[in-house]
């Protein structure tokens, strides 16, 4: 049997379940949801930045590009590569540092 987990997102507030094993992104467009922004989906592009306020999750790649080491010990992870083990409070993340300067 799959369990459920309540996602409660900050900002915008909205709320959406996701199954263990299935990722954070594709629950919230599952949920017909679009506030978090979208690339490519695999790990790589970081459009999707997150920060995981509260709860536990298991996670897959992401790019070190995007969620630096001490970034990702602080919570922050990409939605479409991340998954719940617990019911998870999450925010949208600031962008990365370097891309913040990259032109
Ligand atoms: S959509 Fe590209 S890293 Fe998540």
């Amino acid at each position: 049997m799959t369990t459920n987990h309540d996602i409660k997102m900050v900002n915008p507030s909205v709320e959406f379940p996701c199954a263990e094993g299935e990722f954070v992104l594709t629950a919230m467009q599952r949920s017909g949801l679009n506030v978090i922004d979208v690339g490519c989906r695999g790990g790589g592009c970081g459009a999707c930045r997150i920060q995981v306020v509260d709860g536990t999750y298991s996670r897959r790649r992401m790019s070190r590009a995007h969620v630096s080491e001490m970034e990702e010990l602080e919570g922050v992870a990409l939605a479409c590569r991340i998954s719940p083990t617990s019911p998870l409070l999450i925010a949208i993340a600031p962008p990365a540092v370097q891309e913040l300067f990259s032109e």
